[in-house]
């Protein structure tokens, strides 16, 4: 495989030699994090609506810190749905640290300073983009 010159991918492809699967990581950071999103979920199929969500907001990351194709908009449409949810937006934000801290705990010494940087400045982004009404 070759190794992204991409900040952001680069992280993700390192999470990915390290560990099959984000998704437990991430939502056991979340709740810890943020515990009333916990019973946000529905109680039965919840798991795959999880799985399915961090997947998606996967996507629109790369997406958005890459060559912006498309899948960047999901976050966008995303801010007005989850409002419906009683989602609040600074929570729906929330979610992009969750992944970044997840990411750099799995990472640990490989998490370089070029890796940060990018992270703290597409989550500033992403705060701005996700400010603007779609
Ligand atoms: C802490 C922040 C967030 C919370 C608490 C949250 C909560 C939820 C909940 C409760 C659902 C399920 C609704 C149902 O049962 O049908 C859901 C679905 C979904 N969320 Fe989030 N969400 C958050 C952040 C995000 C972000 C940042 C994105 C993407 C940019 C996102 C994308 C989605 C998508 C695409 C679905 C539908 C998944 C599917 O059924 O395939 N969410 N979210």
């Amino acid at each position: 495989m070759n190794t992204s010159s991409n900040p952001i991918e680069q992280s993700f492809e390192l999470a990915a030699s390290r560990c099959t699967d984000l998704t437990p990581h991430v939502y056991q950071r979340l709740f810890e994090q943020h515990p009333e999103t916990r019973a946000m979920f529905r109680t039965q199929g919840s798991e795959l609506v999880m799985g399915s969500m961090l997947a998606l907001t996967i996507e629109a990351i790369l997406d958005f810190a890459g060559d912006r194709r498309g899948q960047f908009r999901l976050i966008a449409c995303e801010v007005a749905s989850h409002d419906g949810y009683g989602t609040p937006r600074e929570l729906f934000i929330a979610f992009f640290s969750v992944i970044r801290d997840t990411l750099r705990d799995l990472l640990r010494d490989e998490w370089s300073p070029d890796i940060a940087q990018a992270w703290d400045r597409v989550l500033i982004e992403i705060d701005a983009f996700a400010g603007v009404p779609a």
